[in-house]
């Protein structure tokens, strides 16, 4: 597996020099000057911790989540301290773990990042379904949220048993939603569960749909090697006629694909953390990605809390990339959203992609991953598919490795991929 991605990576970036992390990092961050920032905030705790999931979490206390979110305010007039005048950003989204478990902190949160940045797209959160209530939701309301993703996994009760997960009650979301709107509602999915069928995703989609969300993600499931799952992934011929059905299905039905495993409704609803040029992270484990490097938070809460009460920034394994290994890394992500616009690229690193990697380009539209229209690259049924492959090996040879090795120590001395 991580030949595929070595080769790939060697071929891409023009050298076999790998991704180097380093446990050294800069204390002063260059985000003043990015266009198109994100920004993300990690909460790391849930009421019962799921063997599936690969996050970063641990299972809630006040104290504990009291205490935690002292530290990342404090984290975020760290950052903030650092430009001169508020910056505007694109987004906020709030992931875990389970946020709404400090949900009466959020408006604090936002309050303290708006005193140093200004929010232009929306504020999101990710919901467990047990969170789904009218006073819950009416408190992100108020602290200005606009976007909620629930994680719903799957509506069948076979495939909740798998993930060792209880059935979720349709109707108490539906009118919890209908009481509390906003302007994205999108519900996380899981597919390539032994045994799932079209025809359960199916269910699952129009489901969805016709009980408040907007906006769906469908998730392939990945067996990481670091989590207790004893559930196994499903064969690629299986999984490719699935996903290519889902896919089907939803273009038929007139949804907007605007990622890889994401569909909506509308034109203008969106939840994505993960398509931007820019992002600073805070909280444990968040990642910053800037210009020239991108830096991971240390996945310990208990050091996280220790770093920042001393005044220092909590990261622990930072990348600084080469030019080549930069263009990697945004074609990559930009690919995510199933499209790549040149002008963009051109704008972000000032040379044409053309120029970088036009062959790259060329072969790709030879071999039918790709088509151009008006100059903007879309990939196409078969591109996606094999983007989804790819991002398979990425992820069980990159993150995989790099997480598996962030839980074990809050600190490492440095790693290589
Ligand atoms: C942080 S959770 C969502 C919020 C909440 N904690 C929950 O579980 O409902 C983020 C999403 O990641 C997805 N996920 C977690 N583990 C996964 C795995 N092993 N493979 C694929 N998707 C996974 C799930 O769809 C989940 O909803
Ligand atoms: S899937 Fe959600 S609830 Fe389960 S452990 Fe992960 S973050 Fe927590």
């Amino acid at each position: 597996m991580s030949t595929i991605t070595n080769l790939t990576r060697m071929w891409l970036t023009r050298s076999i020099k790998p991704f180097i992390f380093t446990n050294e990092f800069d204390e002063q961050l260059s985000f003043a000057e990015c266009r198109n920032l994100g920004l993300y905030v990690h909460i790391p705790f849930c009421s019962s911790i799921c063997n599936f999931c690969p996050y970063c979490k641990i299972v809630y206390s006040k104290e504990a989540c009291d205490r935690y979110i002292d530290a990342l305010i404090k984290e975020v007039h760290m950052a903030g301290r650092q430009i001169k005048s508020r910056k505007a950003v694109t987004s906020l989204y709030f992931g875990g773990g389970t946020p709404a478990l400090a949900a009466g902190r959020i408006k604090e949160i936002i309050e303290a990042i708006q005193k140093h940045f200004m929010i232009t797209e929306g504020i999101g959160v990710e919901l467990h379904p047990d969170n789904v209530n009218v006073p819950l939701l009416q408190t992100l309301k108020d602290a200005g949220v606009t976007k909620i993703s629930i994680g719903i996994q799957s509506f069948g009760e076979k495939h909740q048993a798998v993930l060792g997960r209880k059935n979720v009650d349709i109707s108490a979301i539906k009118n919890a939603l209908k009481a509390v709107s906003f302007e994205t509602v999108s519900m996380d999915f899981i597919f390539a569960l032994p045994g799932q069928t079209f025809e359960d995703l199916k269910s699952d989609i129009d489901t969805a749909f016709a009980n408040g969300a907007n906006h769906i993600a469908i998730y392939p499931f990945i067996d990481f090697t670091f989590t207790e799952s004893p559930v196994r992934t499903m064969a690629k011929r299986e999984k490719r006629k699935l996903l290519d059905d889902i896919t089907d299905y939803c273009l038929g039905k007139g949804y907007i694909r605007d990622s890889i495993w994401t569909f909506s409704k509308g034109e203008n609803v969106r939840y994505s953390s993960m398509t931007r040029d820019n992002f600073l992270g805070f909280g444990c484990s968040a990642t910053t990605l800037l210009q020239e490097q991108f830096k991971i938070n240390t996945f310990s809460v208990e050091e996280y809390c220790g770093r920042i009460d001393k005044g220092l920034l909590s990261t622990s394994l930072t990348i600084r990339f080469t030019l080549r290994q930069r263009m990697v890394y945004y074609l990559f992500w930009t690919a995510y959203s199933t499209k790549v616009d040149p002008a963009d690229f051109e704008e972000f690193f000032k040379v044409p992609l053309k120029k970088m990697y036009g062959f790259e380009f060329w072969i790709a539209k030879c071999l039918g991953f790709l088509r151009e229209e008006k100059g903007v690259y879309h990939m196409t049924l078969k591109g996606a598919f094999y983007y989804h492959y790819y991002e398979n090996f990425y992820t069980l040879s990159y993150i995989d490795k790099m997480w598996g090795l962030m839980q074990k120590e809050a600190f490492p001395s440095g790693m290589e991929l």
